[in-house]
Formats: structure tokens, sequence, C-alpha cells
């Protein structure tokens, strides 16, 4: 399976936007087939896929490997999608709910999946839904000492959880609906390489010549809405920076690699990962 974290993201970007255009174009052409009655008379003998008449979660695995891990996680753990290793999901409630979020997609960040046939919907259904009841990725640690160590980390210097701390990072109090116990990990280890899509750290030099370095929060053609590490808001008219750039990759989240020894990491990792969205 190709590792889109670990290229550049403009590569990354570029190599999803051309996989999931011919996936489309693949579609159009199965289509122009199927207007062919000798086309489909001679589609009729190949072996579907899977074969048996029931939902069949074998096949909707190797559909999820190809098509969905790269924004799911090959495990289901999360990624530029949420982990999907959970019992309770927030747009689906049972296997033909997950048919139809595959089918439609969830705009703008989920793609849509019409070129998918019913049987096709309803195995990746079987494989999604499967994963989410056979037994989530066991607690590597113990949650309840996980909050101290959250607590005497400083973490509550940039995330809030249940309305206590600074909310320069996201708030934590649901992280673990959309990230998987691997890829909290992963976040703690390595914050650069697990960055959500739509995040961006800037650095704008004013035609004064002050630098504010910050969050973007918010952005269109003509200012750009940054926060800096204190806190402070700034709106600024693109037309009178001196220079934008854009830190791609870039995080104010330090590393813990050096800072917490496994252990400590493994109660880290299971206290967020308890923290969800209640059904
Ligand atoms: C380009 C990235 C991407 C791909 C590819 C992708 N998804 Fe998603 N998916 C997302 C994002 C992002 C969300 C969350 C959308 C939201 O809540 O606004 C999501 C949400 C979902 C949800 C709902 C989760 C919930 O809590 O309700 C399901 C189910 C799902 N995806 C299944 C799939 C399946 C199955 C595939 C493959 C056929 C797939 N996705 C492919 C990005 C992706
Ligand atoms: C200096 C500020 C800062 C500190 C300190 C910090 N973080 Fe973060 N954190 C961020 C920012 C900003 C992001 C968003 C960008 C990113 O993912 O790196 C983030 C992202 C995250 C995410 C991913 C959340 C998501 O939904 O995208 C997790 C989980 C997280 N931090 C946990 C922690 C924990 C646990 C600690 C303490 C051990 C901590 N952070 C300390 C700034 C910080």
């Amino acid at each position: 399976m190709v590792e889109w974290g670990h290229l550049p993201r403009s590569i990354a970007l570029y190599l999803q936007v051309s996989f999931w255009r011919s996936a489309a174009r693949v579609g159009q052409r199965l289509r122009r087939i199927k207007q062919f009655p000798w086309a489909v008379a001679a589609l009729a003998f190949l072996p579907s896929p899977g074969g048996a008449s029931e939902d069949d979660a074998a096949s909707g695995r190797v559909l999820y490997e190809q098509h969905c891990s790269l924004c799911h996680g090959m495990n289901g753990d999360g990624g530029r999608g949420p982990t999907l290793r959970r019992t309770v999901l927030e747009h689906a409630a049972n296997a033909s709910d997950i048919a139809l979020i595959v089918k439609q997609g969830i705009p703008p960040e989920m793609p849509e999946g019409w070129y998918y046939s019913e049987r096709d919907l309803a195995n990746l259904a079987a494989y999604v839904y499967a994963l989410g009841h056979s037994g989530e990725t066991p607690l590597p640690g113990d949650p309840a000492r996980g909050e101290v160590v959250f607590a005497e980390s400083g973490c509550a210097g940039c995330h809030i959880v249940d309305g206590k701390g600074n909310g320069y990072g996201p708030d934590l109090s649901n992280v673990g609906s959309g990230r998987g116990v691997d890829r909290l990990r992963e976040t703690l280890l390595d914050p650069e390489t697990s960055l959500a899509s739509d995040f961006l750290l800037v650095e704008a030099v004013t035609e004064a010549g002050a630098t504010i370095r910050g969050i973007r929060r918010n952005e269109d053609t003509l200012t750009i809405q940054i926060q800096d590490s204190k806190g402070q808001f700034y709106s600024l008219p693109k037309a009178q920076l001196r220079s934008l750039e854009r830190l791609r990759g870039a995080t104010p989240m330090p590393s813990y690699r050096e800072s917490l020894s496994k252990q400590l990491l493994d109660d880290l990792v299971s206290y967020l990962a308890t923290r969800r969205r209640s059904p």
C-alpha cells in the first residue's frame, strides 16, 4: 500500500488526485462498456469477486486496503479520515448506512464512491462494520495514569480538554474518536508526520517589518487570519504583506520521543484513546 504520509505533501496530494481521477476514469469506462450487450454478456461469465451471495467482509477488506486505507489507515486506525475501529460511528448506525456513506462520500473531505457496484458497497460496509465490532486495539497502558502524564507534561498549555487548558492546538476532548492507538502514538513521537489535512503553520512579514508566526485560522483571497502562540489573533490584508510563507509539514507541537519513557507514553496514549464522544 502506498504510504502518502512519507511523501512531500505536494507530491502526495498530486498522487492522490491522480489516483481518484484514474479511479473515476475506470468507472466511466466500465459504464461505457455496459452499453454493449456483448460486453455485458462476457462480464456475466467472469467469476464475481467473493462469489458468495452474502455480504463478504473478506472481499470488502481487499477493496478497503486498496481504496480506503490511505485515509483511514491500513488497520482502520485513522489518518486523514477518522479511525473506523469504533463500535459507534458518527455518521452511520449500521452497515447499510456505511454503504451509503461510501457511495455518497462526505463533502468536502471524503470522496464519493459512485463507481462501486452494490455488491462492492455491501462488502465494504460488511468489512468496516466488522472492523468496528471485532474488538478494538487493546489499550497499551493505564488511562488513569495517562491523565496524570497529560497534566504533568504541559499538554494543557496548548490543548483544551473538557473546557480546561489553552486552545492553541486542537481541542482533545474527543480525540479518541478521530485517532486510534497507533496514530496517537505516532502523533506524540513524530507530530509532523500526522498533521490534520487543514492544519497550516504560516509566517507573515508585515509592511512595517514585523514577523508574525502562527496557525492559519482562516484565509480568503484578500486576507489571512493567524493566531500566534500567545493566543493573539491577527487579520492581515495579503496585499499589504512583505511576505507570506506557508510552513507546510511544520507544527509547534514538540515530539515526546525523548522526554517520555515507553511506559508513560503507553499510559498517555491510552488516556487519549479513551477520550471519545459518547454515543
Ligand atoms: C481522501 C480521504 C478518504 C478516503 C479515500 C476515504 N475516506 Fe472515509 N472519511 C474521510 C474523512 C475525512 C471522513 C470524516 C468526514 C467528516 O466527518 O466530515 C471520513 C468518514 C468516513 C466514515 C464515517 C465515520 C463516522 O464516524 O461516521 C466512514 C464509514 C468511512 N469514511 C468509510 C470509508 C471507506 C469504506 C472508504 C473506502 C471506500 C473511505 N472511507 C475512503 C476520508 C476518506
Ligand atoms: C506548543 C504547543 C503544544 C504542546 C505543548 C502540545 N501540543 Fe499537541 N498539538 C499542538 C498543535 C498546534 C497541534 C495541531 C498540529 C499537529 O497535529 O501537530 C497538536 C496536535 C495534537 C494532536 C492531534 C490532534 C488532532 O486531532 O489533530 C494530539 C493527539 C496532541 N497534539 C496531543 C498532545 C499531548 C498529549 C501533548 C502533551 C504531551 C501535546 N499535544 C502538547 C500543539 C501542542
